[in-house]
């Protein structure tokens, strides 16, 4: 942790470039935080990209990983999308290319192609929908009159979707290699030490996982779930970056991780000095190309009209 009064003069010279530039920081619910600390806006995937959308600063601060950047210049092509550290990525994202998708459309021509919004933007390209983890139920559901339906590149949020809707998926092998590291084991733990709590697990988790679950959600439903909930206690099955802002909403409330081995470093990469370096330097741009864009665009507004 850096001294108090180091964080102060950082965070002074962030506040003070970020109005010269004209440009907005957001971060997303796992960062560090130091980064949450000088957020304007704080979200999941499907907030952050609904503000990228509609913000009128000339630049992007985008704390998060890579396919989050992409998707902000794609629904924002006019402004600058700058990332303080362009080695942030996403494995998951990583599983699948266009490519994959491609011989998937070949070997299932009648099948509308739903993909996770932890994709490259090659990928969203290739798709007819988008989802999040807050929405894919609803995506779903929105495409009764659809015979087959592709779903990619997360097995375990395709299985919980399958199960919420009814709907048998066709989906590929990907992952998040940090939910996975959440075991039943971890959740019968806790339990047993915090017998009053309310679980709440992330669909990125294992089946089995999910499965011992009292409530299965996104990173800011689960926000949303402890404020409305009359219990005090509450488990929190995801990435343990969530439980910072969590705690600061909540202060009368107490939030334990299902495991402390639910750690994404891409997600640790961002601090604020990169953050301050990236608005000196305004780099690096993350900028997608306009024949993609125009594509990706598509899959994403298509999601944003569903929910
Ligand atoms: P949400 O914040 O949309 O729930 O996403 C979780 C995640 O793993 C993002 O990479
Ligand atoms: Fe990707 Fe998982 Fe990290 Fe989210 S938590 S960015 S899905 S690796």
């Amino acid at each position: 942790m850096l001294k108090k009064i180091f964080r102060d003069d950082l965070e002074k010279k962030i506040k003070e470039l970020k109005k010269k530039r004209n440009a907005v920081i957001l971060a997303h619910n796992y960062q560090l935080p130091e980064v949450q600390d000088v957020a304007d806006f704080r979200g999941d995937s499907l907030e952050l990209s609904r503000i990228a959308s509609k913000t009128d600063a000339k630049v992007i601060v985008f704390c998060g990983v890579h396919f989050m950047a992409e998707t902000a210049s794609i629904l924002s092509p006019d402004k600058k999308v700058i990332v303080p550290d362009v080695h942030a990525g996403c494995p998951m994202a990583n599983m699948i290319t266009a490519a994959d998708v491609r011989k998937l459309k070949k070997e299932h021509p009648e099948a509308v192609v739903v993909g996770y919004v932890n994709t490259s933007a090659d990928v969203k390209a290739e798709l007819d929908y988008c989802c999040t983890s807050t929405n894919a139920v609803a995506v779903v559901n929105a495409l009764k009159d659809k015979k087959e339906i592709i779903f990619i590149p997360d097995k375990y949020l395709a299985d919980y979707t399958s199960k919420q809707t009814g709907r048998k998926l066709i989906s590929w092998n990907g992952y998040c290699p940090t939910h996975v590291k959440i075991l039943p084991e971890d959740i019968n733990r806790e339990r047993k030490f915090h017998p009053f709590a309310k679980v709440m697990v992330h669909p990125e988790c294992l089946s089995a996982v999910v499965a011992l679950a009292d409530v299965v959600l996104s990173t800011s439903l689960m926000g949303k779930f402890a404020k409305e909930s009359e219990a005090k206690e509450f488990i929190v099955g995801t990435e343990v970056g969530l439980i910072y802002r969590l705690k600061k909403d909540n202060p009368t409330k107490e939030f334990y991780a299902a495991s402390e081995r639910a750690i994404c470093p891409n997600m640790k990469r961002t601090t604020q000095e990169k953050i301050l370096w990236a608005l000196e330097e305004m780099k690096e741009e993350v900028r997608v190309s306009d024949e993609i864009r125009q594509r990706a665009r598509h899959a994403l507004d298509r999601m944003l009209e569903i929910i």
